[in-house]
Order: structure tokens, then C-alpha cells, then sequence
């Protein structure tokens, strides 16, 4: 720590994002994916969402095979105490559901054929694809989920450098019908300057339906904490409607 952050005065929380009402992204059951380490850490993220302005939270752990190999039962069981901890703790903000985050990858197309999906409201199911390369064969993946009846949000496409902005693939799946959700951080530049650009090109063309913190840990807290204080973003809630306040 350098003598200037010592003295930097820390930013304090505003309540910009009371308008969406519900975050329906973010990483607090603790120790099931990369996520939040411990439920000390989680209920300290859950009071930060609180002080931004949210009222209530949706959960949406990693689904990932390998890597997190979770069950959707053993994931509920485990939201149930974050509940229960929350509460305890007098945690302000209501825990409104359990949802996932699912990687379309080579993993995924089991679950096509065995679908027990979390879904964010009991209603949208939320997929990620790889952030670094293109799989083939994902946009063909969600068309069968859709063909089964799911209604499906992509989670963070301004993450995905090989994605490009109004693009043929981009705009086919919006022709298709997926919902896209844009993280919050990355209109500060949390993810770096590529992303944030391409989170506000594209809140301007008007395929952004959802917005979600995706927080994961205090870093990704004290990060929001610092945007609840950033004018830009804070106009960018003023002039763009989500359907987050739809959900629950
Ligand atoms: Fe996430």
C-alpha cells in the first residue's frame, strides 16, 4: 500500500441501483465455485448489495464441468444456509432465489438431455460461454434449449472479445431470442477498457435486457461500493430500462 491509498479517503456506498431492484447475478454461496470463500464473506457482499441500492438477490453459482462440478440439489441445500446465516446476521437484504450460471461447453449438452436447470425467477436460465475462445456449437445448444421451452439470458456478452458488437452471431441470437445481461462493473472498467466499451456500445443499440453485479468476493464489493459513486454509471440506470425489476 502506497502512502497516497493509506490516506485515500474509501468511497461510501449510494444507492444507484435501486431502480433495478433485484441483482440476479452474483457468487455467494460460499465455496462451490470461485465465489465467495466463506459465509462471513458472503453476508459482508449480500450488505453491500443492500448499501447499493438492491432490495433483493437472486444467487447464481458456477455450473462447470470440470471445474465446478456442482448438482443442483447439493446447491440448494447450501443456499438454504446462506438463508438461515443471513438472517441470523440481520442481513437487510432479501435472498429472493437460487438460480446458476451455466457454461456452455463440452460438459453442458448432458444436461440438455437431464434438464433440472436453476432458474433465475423460476423463469430464465442464465449461460456464460468460455471468456477466452469460441466453442462451436453453443449457439446450436441454446437453440435446443429454446426449442424445449427455456427461455435463456447470456450472461456478460461484452466479455467475450471474439463476440463482436452487432456482429452477424450477436445479432442472431438476439434474432433468436436471448436476453443479454451486461455486468455492472465492467461499466467502470473492472474488466479492462475492451469491455467496458463494448458494455456501452452495447447499452446504446438496445439488446441490453438485464444488469447483474456478478459479485464473487469483497474485491468485487469494495468495486461496487467505488460505481455506486460514479456519476456516468448512474446515468446510464437513469436512461436505460432493464427487466430486473420484472423478475420477482
Ligand atoms: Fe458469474
Amino acid at each position: 500500500m502506497t502512502i497516497f491509498n493509506l490516506f485515500k479517503k474509501k468511497s461510501e456506498a449510494r444507492p444507484i441501483f435501486a431502480a433495478l431492484g433485484t441483482d440476479m447475478h452474483c457468487h455467494l454461496i460460499p465455496q462451490v465455485d470461485d465465489g465467495s470463500k466463506c459465509m462471513e464473506e458472503s453476508i459482508d457482499c449480500l450488505n453491500t448489495l443492500k448499501a447499493v441500492g438492491y432490495n433483493k438477490v437472486i444467487i447464481t453459482p458456477h455450473f462447470q464441468h470440470p471445474r465446478f462440478p456442482n448438482t443442483e440439489e447439493d446447491i440448494v441445500r447450501r443456499y438454504e444456509e446462506v438463508i438461515r446465516a443471513a438472517r441470523e446476521a440481520g442481513v437487510e437484504i432479501e435472498i429472493a432465489g437460487i438460480g446458476g450460471e451455466y457454461r456452455i461447453d463440452s460438459g453442458f449438452k448432458p444436461r440438455l438431455e437431464n434438464p433440472r436447470f436453476l432458474k433465475v425467477a423460476d423463469k430464465y436460465v442464465l449461460v456464460e460461454f468460455s471468456l477466452h475462445q469460441q466453442m462451436m456449437g453453443c449457439d446450436e445448444m441454446i437453440f435446443d434449449m429454446q426449442m424445449k421451452g427455456y427461455e435463456v439470458i447470456l450472461a456478460h456478452p461484452e466479455r467475450y472479445p471474439y463476440l463482436s458488437v452487432g456482429g452477424t452471431r450477436m445479432e442472431q441470437l438476439k434474432n433468436q431470442g436471448v436476453f443479454f445481461q451486461v455486468n455492472a462493473l465492467s461499466l467502470g472498467g473492472f474488466y479492462g477498457e475492451e469491455a467496458r466499451r463494448r458494455a456501452f456500445a452495447m447499452l446504446d443499440m438496445g439488446i441490453i435486457e438485464f444488469m447483474g453485479t456478478d459479485t464473487h468476493n469483497n474485491l468485487y464489493a469494495q468495486a461496487l461500493t467505488d460505481l455506486s459513486c460514479n456519476r456516468k454509471v448512474e446515468k446510464v440506470l437513469e436512461k436505460y430500462e432493464f427487466l430486473n425489476n420484472t423478475l420477482l
